[in-house]
């Protein structure tokens, strides 16, 4: 892979993604987004977000509008044969042939890259055996099960061995059991043969399990970029408005405490869920700031999880 080793910059480069459908539906308006490379990456939002777009565009299946797509640092629009080699792709809806025989699927696709037949059994004997679909090699595929037919996505993604795999809403449809040992599947491709994985779910709790880093888009904009860890905290944190008795011109500053002024009159700030109020008017009193109210400020990824879960 001489493509690889001259280069270190990120598995995906996305910047100023626009997609406007031809129903005049504006499904991402400008995105950006940088994947490095070896990293678990999620992209999570609610359904109708713009996480398909996205991946399909990535992957060649969608036309973007406007924007700049690289792979492994190879413009999209320009000659990608290499870095198209270097991908793999599980799309959110099952697009195999429903009367082709499983093995025969993941074979098929290994000849689109140029991969010898006797190669190529090797290669899908090795993947569908790892997806635990090797007793199933003779079925054609509509026989298999939905999370089956999933795992057959996987294996068919898998078998020219890509650097970088995207995965579109990769559980649906797969029971609890297996999902646990497609995470435990797909975190050892990650960690020992360092292959990059994109998935989009969602699932915050997928996202948590797998993933380093995350992007959380809404109706088509990213609006939030960050590590899981770092979202994390961020989601154990409240933040709220504190008015003050008078004007503050000199705006205090606290050791303990991050207060974002507002105006002289009021300022925001982050704390611990769970914080009693009572105990934050102390703390402010003692630090000679005299407090007329507290009150929650809402959190635009808190109502965004919200929401997800209801829809
Ligand atoms: N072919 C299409 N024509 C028109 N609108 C579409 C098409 N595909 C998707 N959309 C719309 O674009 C938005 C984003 O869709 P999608 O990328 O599939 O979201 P997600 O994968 O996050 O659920 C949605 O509002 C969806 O209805
Ligand atoms: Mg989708």
């Amino acid at each position: 892979m001489s493509l690889l080793s001259e280069y270190s910059g990120p598995a995906l480069s996305i910047s100023g993604l626009k997609k406007v459908y031809d129903n005049g539906h504006v499904a991402l308006k400008g995105i950006n987004l940088e994947v490095s490379q070896g990293d678990f990456f999620a992209l999570l939002g609610p359904n109708g977000a713009g996480k398909s777009t996205t991946l399909g565009i990535v992957s060649g299946l969608v036309n973007k509008t406007e924007g700049k797509v690289s792979l492994f640092g190879k413009d999209i629009d320009g000659d990608i044969y290499g870095a198209k080699r270097l991908l793999g792709v599980v799309p959110q809806e099952f697009n195999f042939n429903q009367f082709e025989k499983v093995q025969d699927i993941v074979v098929t696709q290994a000849g689109y890259y140029g991969i010898p037949v006797k190669k190529a059994r090797v290669l899908s004997e090795k993947y569908l055996k790892a997806l635990g679909l090797w007793e199933k090699r003779g079925v054609p595929s509509r026989m298999l099960s939905g999370g089956m037919k999933r795992r057959l996505m996987i294996a068919r993604a898998l078998v020219h061995e890509p650097k970088l795999l995207i995965l579109d809403e990769p559980t649906a449809g797969v029971d609890i059991e297996l999902r646990q040992s497609m995470w435990v599947y797909l975190q050892a491709l990650n960690e020992e043969l360092g292959t990059t994985i994109i998935l989009t779910t969602h699932y915050l709790e997928e996202a948590e399990s797998l993933c380093n880093n995350i992007a959380i888009i809404n109706e088509g904009d990213i609006v939030k970029n960050t590590s899981m860890r770092e979202l994390l905290q961020e989601l154990h944190k409240q933040t709220l408005l504190v008015e003050l008795t008078r004007d503050y011109p000199e705006r205090p500053c606290m050791e303990s405490l991050e207060l974002v002024w507002q105006d002289d009159h009021c300022f925001e700030v982050a704390v611990e869920k769970g914080t009693a109020i009572n105990d934050l008017f102390e703390v402010f009193n003692k630090a000679g700031i005299s407090v007329s109210g507290i009150g929650p400020k809402s959190n635009r990824l808190e109502t965004l999880f919200v929401d997800m879960v209801r829809k």
